[in-house]
């Protein structure tokens, strides 16, 4: 029999229906317990906010599977040597592909001046179509190539940028000049790495077209947060909506919160869903047992 350590006790409620349904559809036989003796662990599963910090003792722990998509937390724990797997849950994508498709059309269709509207201004004009509204997404992995997918659906062209060369997308230094240039909207959707920290510096900001919105769901410290104020104030950035902070909760005192520019969401772009990632979790322990690769193993070196 197995020894599952859910790590993460405070989500032990909202993963008690269904990870035990979703070992035993795997065909596993496991225990999954919140405190065990280290050397007893075969799979250890992760949040950021665990108390569990040192991996040394757990010997025969064959991986750890986070329940986040972003590893930074736990990525450069000089402790850890087993396995780490980030999550790739189709429930988080579907919330981040809504999130992302949400605030895309409320820029894209100018909202908020007919949602707060006190002086009763009756302005016809009518917004471009989605055809005429160039879209850059940065990051193109499992969440940035689902939320491309559906924008692209809407008729909304699209440009992606990654790291490594891809078909049909943009990457290096010159491709995120030539991404940012016509991004009306930019998406940012980057995992945070030693690469990504401030790669929206007051250089980059001033590269996008004047007035371009900007949308981070992907984590606070991919933006100067003083540029992104400069330039919020000088006009080159009309908006910022902002659902990562450097700090989280993000400080009563921080600008961010006062801005007229800049709306805040709580880090609630997209949450990992116990029904799926239940199924995703179970998944990787079967290949785990069946020798068979971990699927979405995190390349230490990379940081993602
Ligand atoms: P993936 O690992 O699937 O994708 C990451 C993408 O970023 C890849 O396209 C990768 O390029 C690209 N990338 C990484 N480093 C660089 C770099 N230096 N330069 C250019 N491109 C780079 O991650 P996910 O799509 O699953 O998640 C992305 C991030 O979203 C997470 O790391 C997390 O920070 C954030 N997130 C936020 C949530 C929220 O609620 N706000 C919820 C979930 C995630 P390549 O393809 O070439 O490797
Ligand atoms: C994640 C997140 O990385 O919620 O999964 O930000």
């Amino acid at each position: 029999m197995l020894t599952v350590l859910f790590a993460a006790p405070a989500l032990w409620p909202e993963y008690e229906p269904h990870l035990p349904a979703a070992l035993a559809e795997a065909g596993l036989t496991a225990r999954i317990v919140t405190e065990a003796a280290p050397a007893e662990v075969d799979y250890i599963i992760y949040a950021p906010a665990s108390p569990l910090q040192d991996f040394t003792p757990y010997t025969r722990t064959k991986a750890v599977l986070n329940l986040w998509a972003g590893v930074e937390k736990i990525v450069g724990n000089p402790t850890l040597t087993q396995p780490l797997c980030r999550m790739v849950d189709p429930g988080l994508t579907e919330g981040m592909v809504e999130w992302v498709v949400g605030h895309t059309l409320r820029h894209h269709l100018g909202m908020d001046r007919h949602i707060v509207n006190p002086g009763h201004v009756w302005d016809p004009t009518c917004p471009p179509l989605a055809r005429e509204r160039p879209v850059t997404i940065l990051g193109m992995g499992a969440l940035g190539s689902a939320c491309a997918e559906a924008l692209r659906a809407l008729n909304f062209p699209v440009t992606g940028w990654s790291r490594t060369e891809k078909p049909g997308q943009l990457h290096g230094a010159q491709g995120l000049r030539q991404a940012l240039s016509t991004a009306q909207i930019l998406v940012t959707l980057l995992p945070k790495t030693p690469e990504t920290e401030n790669l929206l510096d007051a250089d980059r900001l001033a590269l996008l077209p004047r007035g371009a919105v900007i949308l981070n769901p992907g984590r606070g410290a991919l933006i100067d947060d003083q540029a992104l104020l400069a330039a919020l104030d000088a006009g080159q950035i009309g908006h910022a909506t902002l659902d990562v902070f450097r700090v989280e909760p993000l400080p009563q005192d921080h600008p961010f919160w006062s801005h007229p520019k800049v709306t805040v969401t709580p880090h609630i772009a997209a949450d990992t869903r116990a029904v799926t990632s239940s199924r995703v979790i179970a998944e990787n322990i079967r290949r785990g047992e069946a020798g068979e690769p971990f699927l979405h193993l995190v390349d230490r070196a990379r940081g993602y």
